[in-house]
């Protein structure tokens, strides 16, 4: 089989936060998986780094005992558990101070040089400083941070400008990991790969277009963090927001960074600001021996949010008047990830009025199972005059490309897309600062009213307003619950 991975230059990456937990559920994992398929060219180096003094070997077993747990599989493999660590290696580093400057400078050996801040983003300036201060970035510099990015508009725009002090924007890399699911990219080939889609693809032929990303999971052992953002900051502004912008946008030029994202851009640029009557908040209560949101951050008289459904407009020639629902919850009925494109009914129907109304319908179904589905009117079969019924046309991506076709992490892509200093997948300064730029009055405005979510039983499809806020509009809720 020829084989489809795309050589990169040997590099060094360096983690700050290497013992943390990002590190050791998502980025060294990653790592460890591109590492057994052999894109990791030998002479790299992946350097941990953090605050504690660890031994060399210490570090290593840590690393390996990450690994035995977040990349099973892989790791039962001993011999290349070995192997992957011989290029690990650690220094404890005062991101504040000058200790383990000397000897991070003393471990680089590649051009290529990737710095993954996966520390909170206070210490952002203070590490893009020593960085640069102890002479340890260069033109393959490339610097990635993680979300949140920012609380607001104001503080990333700080963000921005801090890193803007030491890096060009060409060099920086802010994850949104949603854009390195491999299904969220397929959205792409689904839209630009087919000629199918886009002539019907506005306001002239689509209803409307609901996008969900529920989840059964609360918010466990992330209360401090998540009291502090709720579902707004935590998920809209950013990975709703992704799905949006690719759902919307127009054909870029082509698939390259700059022009992909100056769509998506334009996207967000264009969304209407959303009326208070177009928004529902939500707060799960207790259920199935599962604690409410209050007990889980445990704060009896919170106001976040776990839920949001919202109605928004993108105000431009393709999709103007055609409304898009987004919603998003934790401990919601089913995990579902799903974007749902309804079109208009036909605008005569010649079968009279008792063949009903119709509508076609684009199911994109991102998580977890995979595939497309296009629900199309059909005849009932049998006698009885012209009765019409919706049938789907299904595709599961497993069935269609075999179950032993596997889909990597959204870190193994994204990560490696840095170290070939691709930027596609990654968001610029403009495209988050203008997702604040929406975000920020919806959130300043429930601040305003002492706005108090409303409960919704866990493990439901949300609060009986969100499906309220459909039905004003004579439609309803897709996927979730059915
Ligand atoms: C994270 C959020 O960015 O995305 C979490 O902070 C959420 O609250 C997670 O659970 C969802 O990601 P995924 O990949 O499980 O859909």
């Amino acid at each position: 089989m020829v084989s489809r991975i795309i050589p990169v230059n040997e590099f060094d990456l360096v983690v700050f936060g290497g013992t943390g937990d990002l590190a050791k559920r998502k980025i060294l994992p990653a790592l460890f998986k591109r590492f057994c398929d052999g894109q990791i060219p030998e002479g790299s180096r992946i350097v941990g780094a953090a605050r504690s003094a660890h031994t060399l070997d210490a570090y290593r077993d840590l690393v390996a005992e990450a690994l035995s747990e977040f990349a099973k599989e892989l790791a039962r493999d001993q011999d290349a558990l070995r192997a992957f660590c011989e290029i690990v290696h650690y220094v404890a580093i005062d991101a504040r101070g000058e200790g383990g400057w000397a000897d991070l400078a003393g471990l680089l050996k590649n051009e290529v040089r990737a710095f993954y801040f996966s520390v909170g983003p206070g210490l952002f300036s203070d590490l893009a400083e020593r960085l640069h201060l102890h002479g340890l970035t260069n033109e393959q510099t490339r610097v990635v941070v993680e979300k949140p990015f920012g609380h607001d508009l104001e503080t990333a725009q700080a963000l921005n400008h801090e890193l803007a002090q030491h890096f060009d924007e060409s060099q920086i890399y802010r994850i949104d990991h949603y854009l390195g699911k491999e299904t969220v990219q397929n959205l792409m080939a689904v839209r630009f790969g087919n000629i199918l889609f886009e002539p019907l693809w506005n306001a002239q032929y689509v209803d409307h277009i609901q996008i969900t990303v529920a989840e059964t999971v609360g918010v466990g052992g992330r209360g401090e963090y998540y009291e502090k953002s709720g579902a707004m900051r935590d998920m809209v502004q950013n990975h709703l927001m992704q799905l949006l912008c690719l759902i919307a946008m127009e054909p870029p030029s082509k698939f390259d960074p700059d022009a992909v994202r100056d769509e998506k851009l334009k996207v967000i640029r264009a969304l209407d600001s959303v009326q208070p009557h177009h928004i529902v908040r939500g707060q799960y209560t207790a259920a199935d021996g599962e604690a409410s949101y209050r007990e889980d951050v445990d704060n009896p008289r919170s106001k976040t949010e776990s839920f949001v459904a919202l109605k928004c407009q993108v105000n431009n020639w393709r999709w103007a008047g055609t409304p898009f629902y987004l919603r998003t919850g934790k401990r919601l009925s089913d995990r579902d990830t799903e974007i749902r494109v309804v079109f208009k009914d036909t605008p005569h129907s010649i079968f009279g009025p008792e063949a009903g109304q119709h509508h076609n319908e684009l199911a994109i179904q991102l998580q977890p199972d995979e595939g497309i589905t296009l629900k199309v009117t059909i005849k009932e079969p049998g006698p009885g005059g012209m009765r019409l019924i919706d049938v789907p046309l299904d595709m599961s991506f497993a069935e269609a490309l075999g179950p032993t076709v596997e889909t990597p992490d959204a870190y193994e892509r994204l990560i490696m897309d840095v170290i070939r200093g691709n930027q596609t997948l990654f968001m610029r300064n403009d495209e988050v600062e203008a997702a604040w730029a929406w975000t920020d009055p919806i959130i300043r405005g429930w601040e305003a009213r002492g706005d108090v979510p409303k409960p919704y039983d866990a493990f439901s499809t949300g609060p009986d307003d969100a499906a309220m806020m459909m039905s004003r509009d004579q439609r309803h809720w897709r996927g979730l619950g059915k």
